[in-house]
């Protein structure tokens, strides 16, 4: 009788297979752990910001080192002009999402990169600079969502129609989107530009501006 080669026996495929699923096992737990709190809102791995950072500035800039805009938590800047505790955030942060579930904006738009490609991403859609000025940006937010039928928002040609979102919602969904802007997306959406949010003190320092010679002047003598 042949002897049997040790690598084509079932006792050896049998071992194989149960340390195989057992280490596979072992990793799953593992990266279940770490996924939760990745995606934990208020986490230690502060990917995904507690709701009240809805009472914070939220800003981008470029991370040399990652390659890419990373989220800044800037100083307060209430929502509506009213501070909020964590609880009080969470309650407003999760009606806004469920009104964004309610009426269904991923058919036409991505949130985090899920949904449709008819209408824009809306993870940063807080810091788009359609908004005009950081100034308005909250009261245009809130009406272009009650009745966004006649306004034409940025260069897309097409319009969005009118949800009968009530304004009770309209706020709650703006406070969840400042939400969303705030989280770690690893550089997602690319190449957006964010609305101007310096203050209007800084603003006020003056810097050097290289003015061109007017036209048909005389270059002036030294
Ligand atoms: C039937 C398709 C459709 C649905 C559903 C829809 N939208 Fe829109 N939305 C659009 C289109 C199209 C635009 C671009 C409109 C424009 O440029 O005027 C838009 C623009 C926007 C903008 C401006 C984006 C930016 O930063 O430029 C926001 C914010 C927005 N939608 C939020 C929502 C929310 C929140 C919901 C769900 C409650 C929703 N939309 C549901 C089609 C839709």
């Amino acid at each position: 009788m042949a002897q049997e080669i040790w690598w084509a026996s079932p006792s050896f495929w049998r071992k194989t297979a149960i340390w195989v699923t057992g280490f596979s096992f072992v990793v799953l737990i593992f990266l279940t752990f770490d996924t939760v709190d990745q995606i934990t809102a208020g986490s230690k791995s502060g990917r995904v910001k507690a709701y009240s950072v809805i009472n914070n500035r939220i800003d981008y800039v470029f991370d040399a080192e990652r390659n890419m805009q990373v989220p800044v938590i800037g100083p307060e800047e209430p929502l509506f002009g009213k501070v909020l505790t964590e609880d009080e955030a969470k309650a407003l942060v999760s009606m806004g999402k469920l009104t964004t579930q309610s009426k269904n904006c991923m058919n036409c738009h991505t949130l985090l990169g899920n949904g449709s490609y008819y209408a824009p991403d809306l993870t940063k859609s807080w810091l788009d600079q359609s908004w005009g000025s950081k100034e308005a940006r909250e009261q245009s937010m809130v009406e272009f969502l009650m009745d966004p039928t006649d306004k034409l928002h940025n260069v897309l040609g097409r319009k969005m129609p009118n949800l009968g979102i009530t304004e009770e919602e309209a706020r709650a969904t703006v406070a969840f989107l400042k939400w969303m802007s705030a989280i770690d997306t690893n550089g997602f959406p690319a190449n957006f530009k964010p609305i101007d949010q310096s203050d209007p003190v800084a603003a006020l320092v003056p810097t050097t501006v290289e003015l061109a010679p007017e036209a048909g002047a005389e270059p002036t003598q030294q």
